[in-house]
């Protein structure tokens, strides 16, 4: 099946987390925490195909505040795709570059309103957090993974010429 990332196109299966397939296709998606639910980077915009998608999780619903839900919102690391059909979504890090690009003045009232969304579920976010089980090794391993590919990330979407130099280093080869 078909998958629309950022206006890329993709394949993906049923079972698939929409944070995997942004990843294995090096697509511009954040996830500092590896993918376990806390930095709520991942934040993706589904503009087509919710309805193929596993239902919000409580997680979800416990971080995503009732506007962000309306407006789409999910979170990438939570939500995988359930069924065949077309899913088209942007990421939020991709929102925010676009809107760097063309309409920088427009950064200080996104960042407000997501402040406030933010602020809105804080309660409900930190007794969510407060009530889970960690595998510390584990969550600490996927944050320097995280944090590692992330950098690459921004090598890739901001520079237009490579930071790493070397020819086989990935920002050479994929997109930005
Ligand atoms: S919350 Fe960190 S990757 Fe989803």
């Amino acid at each position: 099946m078909q998958i629309t990332i950022n206006n890329n196109k993709y394949e993906a299966n049923v079972g698939d987390r929409l944070l995997d397939i942004a990843r294995s296709n090096h697509e511009h998606i954040g996830y500092f925490c590896g993918g376990n639910g806390i930095c709520q980077t991942c934040y993706v915009k589904v503009l087509e195909g919710s309805e193929v998608l596993s239902s919000l999780t409580e997680e979800e619903k416990s971080i995503l505040s009732v506007n962000l839900i309306n407006e789409g919102t999910r979170m990438a690391c939570l939500a995988t795709v359930e069924k065949e059909g077309t899913i088209r979504f942007v990421s939020a890090v991709e929102e925010i570059k676009e809107m760097f690009k063309t309409n920088p003045v427009a950064l200080g009232g996104y960042a407000a309103k997501m402040g406030f969304e933010a602020l809105v579920k804080f309660p409900d976010t930190m007794q969510l957090q407060a009530k889970r089980e960690w595998d510390l090794w584990l969550l600490l391993s996927d944050v320097v993974n995280g944090i590692g590919d992330a950098l690459q990330m921004i090598c890739r979407a901001f520079q237009s010429s490579c930071c790493c130099k070397s020819a086989d280093c990935e920002c050479n080869t994929k997109k930005g």
